[in-house]
């Protein structure tokens, strides 16, 4: 299953260990020998996550100053604040494979590496943001919750954590939905022309399909990956359905039915072509999300100068009066303590 070429009998036994605890579903630790190819597939894939994560922040933060009341409008900043948390939760497990953010932002702002398609759709009226939340979060932890389980022990528990905070992304998408499609003809109208221009990027968002994908195979033998990109899909699909008619809503393919035999729900052919030309750069969005992602750098230059000002000064102060530090060390840790007592009191 590994793509590595052991030379000595060192190296052969790391190999093998490796293999028997990936094999046995104990996790990989930052520390822990590792195949270069699996060290690079997993920076591939958490870089392209974590970009994704940022990117996504756009489209949402378009409606943030319009959101119809101040309920909605603080519902909406957390959820965009959590996915700027997210982007910094994976760039931090990222780190822990021995490459830096900055590198990795580098490589995103220079197309080298890429971000979700999805995130290249346009949202162009308010009910955008009750189909992202119901169909591109709901898809995204149909994704993400096998990741909980990924081999690799960084990008595992950053995974925990964020799906909590993704389902209630999915929530307040469906449930802004329902409110629109119980409301007005006109707001019904809207939820459903939302859905309808959503629901076949979402069931993109799983990748091509498994005979076409290049990295699955690797990435299931690796535990990265825990299910096909068709698996996935398709469970998807067989929750999504039920929530369209509980919402009221439609869903734009005429060949969706339930299959009893396979005990899913049958739907329509994608269409790639539409796919693969986003992906290449032609999605309608693509031009501007990367250049707002790099002005956002730009005029983030300072709290990064900033940040390593302090932080340089914090050093200096710790080398010069050592002793000081470990006190005001302590003192903090001792505070920490304390505020975790209280905590527990609490609960
Ligand atoms: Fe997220
Ligand atoms: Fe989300």
């Amino acid at each position: 299953m590994v793509a590595v070429t052991p030379e000595t009998g060192q190296d052969r036994a790391l190999a093998a260990a490796f293999e028997a605890a990936v094999a046995a579903d104990e996790r990989v630790e930052p520390r822990d020998w590792m195949p270069e190819e699996y060290r690079a597939s997993l920076v591939r894939q958490m870089a392209q996550h974590a970009h994704s994560e940022i990117i996504g922040m756009q489209p949402e933060a378009n409606w943030i100053t319009r959101a119809p009341s101040l309920r909605r409008k603080a519902i909406l900043m957390a959820k965009v604040q959590d996915e700027a948390g997210h982007g910094l939760y994976l760039y931090s497990a990222a780190e822990t494979l021995g490459t830096s953010r900055d590198e990795l932002l580098d490589k995103l702002h220079s197309g080298r590496q890429k971000y979700s398609s999805i995130f290249n759709y346009p949202t162009l009226t308010w009910a955008d943001v009750g189909a992202i939340g119901w169909l591109v979060d709901g898809a995204a932890i149909t994704n993400q919750v096998p990741l909980c389980r990924c081999s690799y022990g960084p990008y595992a528990r950053a995974m925990v954590r964020i799906c909590k905070e993704e389902s209630f992304h999915q929530r307040q998408g469906y449930e802004l939905l329902l409110a629109l499609s119980k409301g007005t003809e006109a707001q019904h109208a809207m939820a459903q022309d939302a859905v309808d221009r959503w629901w076949w990027p979402s069931l993109m968002m799983f990748g091509p399909p498994d005979d076409e994908s290049a990295h699955s195979a690797q990435s299931m033998a690796w535990r990265i990956k825990r299910h096909s990109n068709d698996e996935l899909r398709q469970r998807f699909v067989d929750i999504a359905v039920p929530q369209s008619e509980a919402l009221g809503l439609t869903l734009p393919d005429p060949d969706i039915r339930w299959n009893e035999e396979r005990g899913h729900y049958d739907f329509g052919a994608i269409d790639w072509t539409e796919f693969w030309e986003v992906l290449k750069g032609n999605g309608p969005c693509n031009e501007q999300r990367i250049t707002q992602r790099r002005r956002a750098h730009e005029e983030g230059a300072w709290v990064r100068e900033a940040a390593a000002a302090h932080a340089e000064k914090q050093a200096r102060a710790h080398a010069e009066a050592p002793a000081q530090a470990d006190a005001d060390a302590a003192a903090d840790a001792d505070a920490d303590a304390h505020a975790q007592q209280h905590e527990e009191a609490r609960v």
